[in-house]
Parts: C-alpha cells; sequence; structure tokens
C-alpha cells in the first residue's frame, strides 16, 4: 500500500467513552469499556452498575434486549471486565445525571470470587489486597486527589520560577541524621537511599536560583504511627538569596494555592471522602506562627508541660494545631532539635532558623523547612559536633568557598499534605504501595 495514494480505511471499531464524560453524550450511542460494580435484577428489569476509573454508571437492561443477552448476563458478577453500548439517556435519580440504556454487552474478561465485597473487612486483610482495593470508590477518589495535589504543587512551583531539578536516590551520605538511613551495598561501597534530596538542592540552587525536587525518599523509620512510612514522597523547593521570613511566605503561599485548588478541582473526590469543606476553606495565607518558646507556654497552659530544649511529639504537635484554624508556624527550635545544616539565630544562637509547619486536626507537621548555614567554619563546626565525616560532605562545602550565599528551602510531605487535605486517618491510603515498618506487601 502507498501512502498518500490510496484511502486507508480503518478497522471496524468504536472509540469508547468516560463515564465522566457522558453527560456531553445525552442522546447518543455510545460505548464504555469499565467493570461490573454490581449486578441485580428488579422485575422485567436489570440494573448494572460499572465504574472504569473515572466515574459510575448505571446502565438499564430491558425487554428483548435482555432476552438477547441473556446468557452473557449472567455471566457479570463483581469487576467482570466489559464494553458496554446503548444510549445515554437523562436520569436525574443517577448522580451524572445519566444513565445508559443498553443494548449491547461484550465480555472482555470475566471474574470470579473477587475477595473484597460489600462487606467489612479488616485493615490487614485490605492491605494484603491493596492491589485489588484500588479499585474501591474510596482508593480512588484518594489516588485521584494525589494526583490533582502535585499538579497544583508543581504548578505554582512552575508558574513562580522554580526549575524542577532531580537530585540522586542514591546518595553517599545522610542528609537528615544517621539513625533512619536505608544502607545498600554499592558495588562493594556504602552507600545509602535518600533522605532528602536538599544537600544537592542547595547545589543546583547556586546554579540555578529557585530550583525543586519532587520525588521519593527513604527513611528506616522505627515509628509505627498513622504519619510514618518508609517510602514517602517529597515536593522541596530551595532558594538562593532567600532567609528565613522568605521562606515561610512561599510555603504558605504554597499550601493556600494547593488547598484552594483542590477545593475548586476536586469537589466529586471530596464528596466521595465526605470531607468537611468548612475546614479547608479557611486555609488563607498568611499563617500564624509561633516560637518554641510561645508554644511551650502554650502548653503549659493546658495542661501539658515540656522542658525548655525538649522535642515536641504529636499530642504537643495536635494540642498547639487546635488553637488556629488554619496551618500554624512552629519556629526558632532549639538547635540541638535540628538538623546539622540548619543555621542558627543571630540575635540567639541557641535557636536554629527553622520551622516545622503544623496542619490543623491533628494531622501534625506536614512541611519542614530552615535556612541553611552558609558560613564554611560554622559549617565544619556543625559536622563535627554531629558526628558527621566532614570528608563526606567536601562537596557540600564547597557551596560554602565559592560565592557562598544565605538561602532557604523546605520539604512537603506529600502522603501527610493528601491525609490532610483528603481528611483520611492514615497516610497509608494515600500513597498506592505503602510501605511501612511492617509492611512490604504487595
Ligand atoms: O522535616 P523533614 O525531615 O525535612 C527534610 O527532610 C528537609 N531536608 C526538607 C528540606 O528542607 N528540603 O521532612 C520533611 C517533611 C515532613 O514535614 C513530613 O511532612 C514528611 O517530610 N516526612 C514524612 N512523611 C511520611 N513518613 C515519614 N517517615 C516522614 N518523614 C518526614
Ligand atoms: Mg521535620
Amino acid at each position: 500500500m502507498t501512502l498518500g495514494t490510496t484511502a486507508w480505511v480503518p478497522p471496524q471499531w468504536s472509540m469508547t467513552v468516560k463515564i465522566a464524560e457522558l453527560a456531553g453524550h445525552r442522546g447518543e450511542t455510545v460505548t464504555v469499556a469499565g467493570w461490573v460494580v454490581h449486578h441485580r435484577s428488579s422485575g422485567q428489569i436489570e440494573f448494572i452498575v460499572l465504574r472504569d476509573g473515572s466515574a459510575q454508571l448505571q446502565a438499564v437492561i430491558r425487554g428483548d434486549v435482555r432476552a438477547r443477552l441473556a446468557s452473557r448476563l449472567d455471566q457479570l458478577v463483581q469487576e467482570t471486565a466489559v464494553r458496554v453500548s446503548g444510549m445515554v439517556r437523562p436520569d436525574y435519580r443517577n448522580t451524572g445525571g445519566i444513565e445508559l440504556e443498553m443494548d449491547d454487552v461484550q465480555i472482555v474478561g470475566d471474574s470470579e470470587g473477587f475477595p473484597i465485597g460489600p462487606k467489612a473487612h479488616g485493615i490487614d486483610f485490605l492491605m494484603d489486597h491493596r492491589h485489588l482495593w484500588l479499585r474501591s470508590p474510596r482508593q480512588v477518589a484518594l489516588m485521584r486527589l494525589r494526583a490533582a495535589i502535585i499538579r497544583l504543587l508543581r504548578n505554582f512551583l512552575d508558574e513562580n520560577g522554580f526549575v524542577i531539578a532531580d537530585p540522586p536516590v542514591i546518595t553517599p551520605s545522610a542528609a537528615e541524621g544517621s539513625t533512619t538511613l536505608f544502607a545498600i551495598d554499592y558495588f562493594g561501597e556504602p552507600a545509602y537511599l535518600s533522605q532528602s534530596g536538599q544537600l544537592y538542592l542547595e547545589a543546583l540552587a547556586m546554579a540555578l536560583g529557585r530550583v525543586y525536587a519532587f520525588g521519593p525518599t527513604f527513611r528506616a523509620e522505627k515509628s509505627k504511627t498513622r504519619r510514618h512510612l518508609t517510602e514517602f514522597w517529597m515536593v522541596e523547593p530551595e532558594m538562593a538569596f532567600c532567609e528565613f521570613e522568605e521562606n515561610l511566605v512561599w510555603q504558605e503561599r504554597l499550601v493556600e494555592a494547593v488547598v484552594q485548588g483542590v477545593l475548586r478541582e476536586c469537589p466529586a473526590e471530596l464528596g466521595v471522602l465526605e470531607r468537611d469543606l468548612g475546614r479547608l476553606q479557611s486555609v488563607r495565607a498568611p499563617f500564624p506562627r509561633i516560637t518554641y518558646e510561645e508554644a511551650l507556654a502554650l502548653l503549659g497552659r493546658r495542661g501539658l508541660t515540656v522542658k525548655w530544649g525538649e522535642d515536641l511529639g504529636a499530642p504537643h504537635e495536635t494540642m498547639l494545631a487546635e488553637a488556629f484554624d488554619r496551618p500554624v508556624f512552629l519556629t526558632h527550635f532549639p538547635v540541638e532539635l535540628k538538623a546539622f545544616y540548619m543555621q542558627p539565630d543571630t540575635s540567639d544562637p541557641r535557636l536554629a532558623l527553622a520551622a516545622d509547619l503544623l496542619a490543623p486536626e491533628g494531622y501534625g507537621e506536614i512541611i519542614g523547612g530552615s535556612q541553611r548555614i552558609h558560613d564554611l567554619a560554622l559549617l565544619q563546626r556543625r559536622l563535627v559536633e554531629h558526628d558527621l565525616d566532614p570528608e563526606r560532605y567536601r562537596w557540600y562545602m564547597d557551596l560554602r568557598r565559592y560565592g557562598s550565599v544565605p538561602h532557604s528551602g523546605f520539604g512537603v510531605g506529600l502522603e501527610r499534605l493528601v491525609a490532610w487535605i483528603g481528611g483520611v486517618e492514615h497516610v497509608r491510603e494515600t500513597v498506592a504501595f505503602p510501605r511501612t515498618l511492617t509492611r512490604l506487601w504487595p
């Protein structure tokens, strides 16, 4: 066949339409491809509810169509994969305002004894069947919400001059303390999975000004809480010529843009998750800021005494967050509580120019950030104080040798952000295949 001279005739097939887009096809005959959610008959009529990942659709089968398709209809059970054709009709009793008057069905893949039914299952059972559980409406809504949040985070940063730059995942040294490193054998040399791209982003910020990373990070966390994963995704912006205050402004603008964007773009997902929208609507910058010292006083007044220099745990964070209707920055921690690279406050060097952003409603720290040390001698001292081998940070110290400037950045924990915005109890549902202290399956 010579292209251009002979008209090419496509084989017989019909384009499928996504269920979420059917409202624009009222009165037309269309083909939909999806999976059976349930199948029931009521007198002369049969109903099949289908899902295709975009939404659900009720298909109705009547009279002689029912008789013609009877043998195939008999095979339709939960999760049978099908292509169905029919006329799109308005129906105000259904969500989406439409139903399908079905006149044909093809079975693409049959399904026998799907393990997850409408009855309640325990969390361990569901997690062991995560590869199938992902098909349920709540999990689909969470995956869609996660995708929307990623898009909104990236759009904000891309539109504000941040260049995406991808730091390595395999690294020779710790970024966030040596107790949570996953060691790997790198051709006989020790290496680690990245805990944070930050150190490399500092190098990239000196090349590009404003940069960010978006990727997986790893912590061998021995914590079994609803906030901890061993593999989680982080968005990490880093800015040259940026000091502590400006760093907070970027954080609150970013979080406001994401939350307001989700309210605009994800009403269906928030509906499935039964999220209280009022709590999200009040998330507007600027966010309140309280120092570690003020936090201790506030906690003390509410009966939770913490001694200066002690770290704050989940109950403290929850109590602090309860005092505000939007996220709150907790700032100026004692330097001993924080990472080696954090800049001390010049007016009180016992304090680090660091901030954690605490989400409302008990979701805890969603962002950790700080101004970084830009003075070489101070950085060298800090490495030694933290028992880190300066030789392994030789390249990082070069950044303080050649045109060092004040710079700052932060890391947004994606799963915690999704858990808070979606109003879900545990981060394990906000990532497709969670990795935790006790779970590496499926
Ligand atoms: O506060 P972290 O440890 O900060 C850093 O890693 C910085 N180097 C980031 C930077 O400045 N570029 O982690 C940042 C955020 C936390 O606020 C939290 O939301 C999330 O990452 N996070 C975790 N999420 C799930 N499971 C874990 N084990 C997490 N550890 C931290
Ligand atoms: Mg932190």
